[in-house]
């Protein structure tokens, strides 16, 4: 299992018709920003808003944010002109593109095969890296599929927003999906899509938590969502990326117990042993896969 090559704790939006957010963005501390054409870009702002973001993604500094655009997705108008308008203006100064509403490897294969052809074309000595949403129900259906679409993919994001519409589920109405529903109800799909995306070694973004304003409540959701293999989460408000970039780095406690129990295994490994404990509790091999994930994070971080 490759370990996902970059950190991504906090995805911060921010919409590329909005100069004025540029700046506080890329200071924010994100792990990555992307600047949005799609949904937080009104329709007739769209075009212009290519340009705003090429512009920014030169000028900028985003130290060590990665940087990136969420593009309109590949069956509206918009698609191609995103592409060639931003990689043709930003070139080396662009990271990553995320792709809304993928519903089928084609949708990914054709962003590849657009970017390979760009990238020739202008002469690019790096390699922009791809990111999709699976927020469509065939998207879902699929995602086995997508996530082996392309060796650019570096990271699955589900998005709750969109995949609730898609599915029909009746979160306008008096009936609080979050409160109301006993569990989560968005479980099933979440746990599609990280089990797809650690089937193929890339990373999974928790969706967005559109109540910026209740920052533990956020912190509630990106715990649980590391809790199950997620490794970051779409954040809408700069205040959310801290909160992120915490809840999904492991502490220094984590650390050091993970060491421990590499330490113990390695120990009980030489001497002949399979199974030892460390502080009361059963180590095998499973556990030192966990250890391993623990380690392997803290390393990414640098801590
Ligand atoms: C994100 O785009 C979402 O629809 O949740
Ligand atoms: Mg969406």
């Amino acid at each position: 299992m490759p370990a996902p090559s970059r950190p991504r704790r906090s995805e911060l939006a921010t919409p590329a018709s909005n100069e004025w957010m540029f700046e506080k963005a890329a200071a924010s501390g994100a792990d990555l920003v992307f600047l949005d054409l799609e949904d937080a870009c009104a329709p007739a702002e769209r075009e212009a808003a290519r340009g705003k973001a090429a512009a920014a993604l030169r000028e900028l500094d985003w130290g060590r944010t990665l940087r990136a655009i969420r593009m309109n997705a590949v069956d509206t108008r918009w698609a191609h002109g995103d592409v060639i308008e931003v990689v043709t203006g930003a070139r080396e100064c662009l990271d990553v593109i995320i792709v809304p509403k993928v519903r089928r490897a084609r949708d990914v294969w054709w962003v590849d095969v657009l970017l390979t052809q760009l990238e020739e074309t202008l002469g690019l000595t790096g390699r922009i890296a791809l990111e999709v949403l699976i927020e469509e129900t065939e998207g879902l259906e699929n995602v086995g599929e997508i996530v082996r679409a392309s060796d650019r993919l570096e990271a699955v994001i589900f998005g709750a927003g969109d995949f609730s519409a898609s599915q029909g589920a009746r979160v306008d109405t008096n009936f609080d999906p979050v409160v109301d529903y006993p569990g989560d109800i968005w479980h099933y799909a979440r746990s599609r899509v990280v089990v797809a995306a650690r089937s193929a070694g890339i990373a999974a973004i928790d969706a967005p938590f559109p109540n910026f304003r209740d920052p533990a409540a956020y912190r509630t959701a990106a715990e649980r969502a590391g809790a199950m293999g997620y490794v970051g989460k779409w954040a809408i408000h700069p205040s959310q990326v801290e909160i992120a970039n915490e809840a999904f780095a492991p502490t220094g406690a984590e650390i050091e117990h993970a060491r421990k129990v590499v330490a113990a295994y390695r120990e009980a490994e030489a001497a002949g042993r399979g199974a030892t404990s460390v502080d009361g509790m059963l180590v095998d091999a499973a556990h030192l896969r966990h250890a391993a994930t623990v380690t392997a994070t803290a390393a990414l971080l640098e801590l």
